[in-house]
């Protein structure tokens, strides 16, 4: 049986009662832009509300609070690392043998390396860092080193949830809903590494989808940037543009489109193989004249490649941290957080993983080096997968994790096209951090706000895009 939280205040309405806050609710959301575009129904003209969950859902603050204050250690942890070439080709040996993604990220890596970065060139991280509540603890899910979405709309979920606890009565709640700073913290970090970059003339580059769905949540950044400095213009380009011509490097390695320098390189694109689609691999040629340039890169290709999950399972190996903080209370503080991680490795170690897991498939989730949800194993089927993996070497691109099992809320899910409807939730906490530093020294490290991300309970994965998840904000207990 999981555990329960109590819902932040009661949600039994009558049908009317429902019908006018949510109406009411959804009205607000699309004139704030708590929205998408239809994958369904697709029109760059228009915009649904993204899904949403009625009220803010019950969180210990204790918890909430420990993973804010742990952000920048993590912030920290990723530099150290992303800083370390010995440290990433040994990790990601095995997998790049077998994975040919993360082995093309890692050429690109290596060939800029022996090319020589100047020690003085500065990298951006826009991290979040997601967690869930494992009984009443929060635990390290994965830690977003590239296109950390959310930012943009989460905000405006805090302000939603709001909104909705004055409509129904609930106004002198409002001091549990933490503030959240997460999109002018993410825009703040990027107009630093601009300023950095100190060519007033130059621009910040998205890199984009060719279709966005999650366009508000990319155009609130777009504007933020513009509010913050209105001197700051920032293009959009996808890949595949770039990669066909659309930008060029001069011999001062200065990245350049349509004959504007190019300061800040910020990626809400690139880290599935689906988004490098052409034949002749002219995203991959993007890609490497991107690392090539000294514009910012928010990531570096080292950053990208310092959130794979196999380099988050060699972190938990016993014994890592200390190799990279000499602070005993700065690794006890990110051990604390860290969930049982395994090795799936062709060698006895990863022989006695598999074995536990294909005993027991229902305490674990197998996991391939993907990013951005839907790749992952569940329950009997993990059994099933590590046994057809048996010997073959593609079984060390894969890692093996404790499966998390958070308490379950009550709450209205509202979607677009659908009937609001009573479920049993489970929610994933993400705390967005700012790092900006060269290989000598950290410049800026900072916590970047919150998001919240709910799903019904009886789904392994909640994608707020794909279908089953949605946005959320947490209310703050003292459990
Ligand atoms: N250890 C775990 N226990 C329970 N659920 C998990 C666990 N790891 C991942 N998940 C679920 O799967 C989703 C995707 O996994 P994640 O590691 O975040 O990969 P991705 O890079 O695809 O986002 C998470 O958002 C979470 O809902
Ligand atoms: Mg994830």
């Amino acid at each position: 049986m999981s555990a329960r939280l109590e819902p932040c205040v009661s949600i039994d309405f009558d049908s009317s009662a429902l019908d006018e806050v949510v109406t009411k609710t959804k009205d607000w959301a699309l004139m704030h832009g708590v929205c998408m575009r239809s994958r369904q129904n697709f029109s760059p003209d228009s915009i649904n509300f993204a899904p949403f969950v009625l009220v803010p859902s019950t969180f210990p603050k204790k918890e909430f609070e420990k993973a804010i204050e742990l952000q920048t250690l993590v912030n920290e942890m990723i530099y150290r690392i992303a800083n370390n070439y010995e440290f990433l080709k040994t990790t990601l040996a095995i997998t790049n043998t077998v994975d040919p993604f993360t082995a093309q990220l890692f050429k690109i890596y290596t060939t800029v390396q022996e090319e020589g970065v100047s020690q003085e060139e500065c990298c951006g991280g826009l991290f979040r860092c997601d967690y869930m509540l494992d009984r009443d603890a929060v635990r390290q899910v994965e830690i977003n080193t590239i296109a950390s979405s959310f930012a943009g709309i989460c905000t405006r979920v805090t302000r939603l949830h709001r909104f909705v606890m004055q409509e129904l009565g609930h106004g002198d709640k409002l001091q549990q809903l933490p503030e959240n700073n997460a999109l002018e913290a993410l825009c703040g970090g990027m107009l630093k590494a601009w300023e950095i970059y100190n060519q007033p003339q130059a621009v910040i580059l998205f890199i984009v989808e060719d279709i966005t769905y999650n366009i508000c949540d990319q155009r609130f950044h777009e504007f933020e940037i513009r509010k913050q400095n209105p001197n700051v213009r920032v293009v959009r380009r996808s890949l595949t543009q770039l990669g066909r011509g659309g930008a060029v490097l001069d011999a001062e390695r200065k990245l350049i489109i349509d004959g504007q320098e190019v300061a800040v390189v910020y990626f809400r694109c690139g880290y599935a193989p689906d988004q490098y689609p052409s034949a002749d691999g002219c995203e991959w040629d993007a890609r490497l004249m991107i690392e090539r340039s000294k514009a910012i890169k928010c990531p570096s290709i080292s950053y990208h490649l310092a959130g794979t999950k196999k380099v988050q399972q060699v972190l938990a190996e016993p014994g890592f941290l200390e190799r990279i903080f000499d602070d005993a209370e700065k690794v006890a503080k990110l051990r604390d957080v860290f969930t049982g991680l395994y090795s799936l490795d062709l060698n006895e170690e990863g022989d006695r993983a598999a074995e536990m897991a294909i005993e027991n498939p229902e305490k674990y989730v197998l996991k391939p080096q993907r990013e951005g949800g839907g790749n992952n194993v569940y329950g009997k089927e993990v059994a099933e997968v590590l046994k057809q993996l048996k010997d073959n070497p593609e079984r060390a691109s894969y890692i093996l994790m404790d499966i998390i099992q958070p308490p379950l809320l009550r709450n209205w899910m509202i979607r677009p096209s659908t009937q609001p409807m009573l479920v049993d939730t489970l929610s994933e906490l993400g705390i967005f951090g700012v790092i900006i530093g060269n290989s000598k020294e950290i410049l800026h490290n900072s916590m970047g706000g919150h998001m919240l991300r709910t799903k019904i309970h009886t789904a392994n994965e909640g994608g707020v895009a794909a279908g089953l998840g949605a946005l959320d904000s947490p209310f703050l207990v003292d459990l």
